[in-house]
Formats: structure tokens, sequence, C-alpha cells
């Protein structure tokens, strides 16, 4: 299938003009939209109408939808589904939201053995300000690094640990946050290569997530802080970052073995924000 497909200007992401929820069972769509994905790191599809079952449809074509989600905010029926959302109804948060929180750079579920390829994140109540996600290319930022710091982190392994970032998110808010772990906080901590090679693309990328990583094996704290505060501040500086300003009914899809991110402030007593969310294997 022919995709209508336009880059972003800045290198990283594409615009594609395409309805996932229009029923078909063109079984080129799937190939073109993952090598579309693999392409551009992230794609934006503005103008959806996608209900539950049809958001399940579209993260079907890029991968196995991950059923192991949070249960506070799964959506029920819906295996897979996560509510990503500030809204709180009687005194209860919707879902689960870092937004208000500090920033934090991350890659979806790293603190699993084996990240989710891709996250399918759909807006259905958009705030009028702030809210935004940004995007970080660690694939573009790790090929422009100095050949010295590559050969300095080549071989590096990061210990992720959700109770890492359980804590910091709570100390964060005050208590506040609805992201801190939930059902997933009893998992041990994993290892992940800090320089990961993409399994369909081979390109590098550099995988960094400001709360979760407890540490870098065989290095001291102090020399993992200085390396993880240089890498994060080269990845996430402005020319490999792209914003996402959200209207209702966009679809953005990312390659998470590629790329980083991290929700922006939004004013949660002035401000709504509901989306839906799935990552794929
Ligand atoms: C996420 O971290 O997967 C959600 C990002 C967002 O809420 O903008």
């Amino acid at each position: 299938m022919a995709l209508s497909i336009h880059p972003l200007t800045g290198g990283l992401g594409a615009v594609v003009d395409h309805d996932l929820g229009e029923a078909g069972d063109d079984p080129t769509l799937s190939p073109a939209l993952a090598e579309a994905l693999h392409r551009h790191r992230l794609l934006v599809f503005p103008r959806q109408h996608l209900n539950h079952a049809d958001l399940l449809v579209a993260s079907a074509n890029f991968g196995a939808v991950d059923t192991d989600v949070d249960r506070r905010y799964a959506v029920g029926g819906f295996p897979g589904i996560t509510t990503v959302s500030n809204i709180v109804e009687g005194g209860t948060p919707a879902g689960i939201y870092d937004g208000d929180d500090e920033v934090e750079w991350h890659a979806d579920n790293s603190f699993k053995p084996r990240l989710t390829r891709a996250t399918l994140l759909y807006s259905v109540i958009t705030p009028e300000l702030g809210g935004q996600t940004r995007f970080a290319d660690s694939t573009r930022a790790y090929t422009d690094l100095p050949a010295e710091l590559k050969e300095r982190i080549e071989g590096l392994r990061a210990i992720h640990s959700i109770q890492r970032l359980a804590a910091l998110q709570t100390q964060a808010s005050g208590g506040q946050s609805s992201a801190a772990a939930g059902s997933l906080a009893s998992r041990p901590e994993v290892e992940h290569p800090l320089v990961q090679t993409h399994p369909v693309t081979g390109a590098r990328s550099i995988l960094l997530g400001s709360m979760v990583i407890r540490g870098i094996v065989g290095l001291a704290e102090k020399d993992t802080n200085r390396l993880l505060d240089d890498l994060l501040e080269r990845v996430t500086s402005t020319p490999y970052v792209y914003t996402h300003r959200w209207s209702q009914g966009d679809l953005v899809v990312w390659d998470n073995l590629a790329i980083l991110h991290t929700a922006s402030p939004c004013d949660s007593s002035r401000h709504h924000r509901l989306l839906y969310r799935t990552s794929v294997h």
C-alpha cells in the first residue's frame, strides 16, 4: 500500500494521511506502516475517530498488544489499553499522568526485561494550554556523539528499577502522582544496554530514563550521574526534539526502541487531558 506520508521538518517524525478506523483487510497496510515507523521513528495520524476496539485494531498493525499494564488504569474489556489522564473523578485519578511532575524522559516499559517496540497514544480531550508530549531522537543524537564518548559508553549496562521510578515520582509530586508504579510495582530490577541496537533497522540509540535508571553496572554513583546527565542533555537538546501539540483525534505512534519521550506540564486544575495508550511488542 502506498501511504501518503509527509515528513516533519527537523528530521524526526512524519504525518500520515490515513484513516486507521476505516474497515479494510489490505494485507500490505501493516508492513507499510511498520516501514514508515522504522524510517521516521514517529508517525502522526490526525483526525482519527477510534473507539477502543478500533484502537486495538490500529495497534495490531504495529505488533502484538502488550496486556501487562497497570491495572488501576486499564480500560475494562479492552486488554492492553491504558487511560492517560489528569482528570480526577470523586477523588480518584481517571488515568496515569506524570505531566504535572518533574520532567521524566524515558522509553516506555524499560523496567521490563523486554522493552515494548512501539507506543500508540490517541488523544480524546486536549488541554488548551500545556500537556504536549516531547520526543527526543536518541538515534540521531547517538550518531552525532563524539567518537570518544561512543567508545566510553560502548558495552555499558544500565539498571532500570520501577521501585526507584515510583519513589521519585511520588517525591516529585508530593505524593499526588497517579503514575507511581501501581500494580506493576513489585518487579525486580532489569539491566539493559545503554546503547541499543534496533532489531529491525540496526540503528543505534541511547536508552535513558531520568527516573527509572538506578545505576550503571561497574560505575560509581558520581560517575554514573555525571555520564547520564551529560547524555540526557545531549539527547534532549533542541535539534533532536519534536514537540507534539495535541489536537483531538490525533493518534501518535512512536518507535520506543529509537526515541525517548516526556509529557509536558499542564495545569490540571484548569485543563483536562485524556488519551488512550497501547504498547506493542
Ligand atoms: C507516556 O509516557 O507514555 C505518555 C506521555 C504523555 O502523557 O504525553
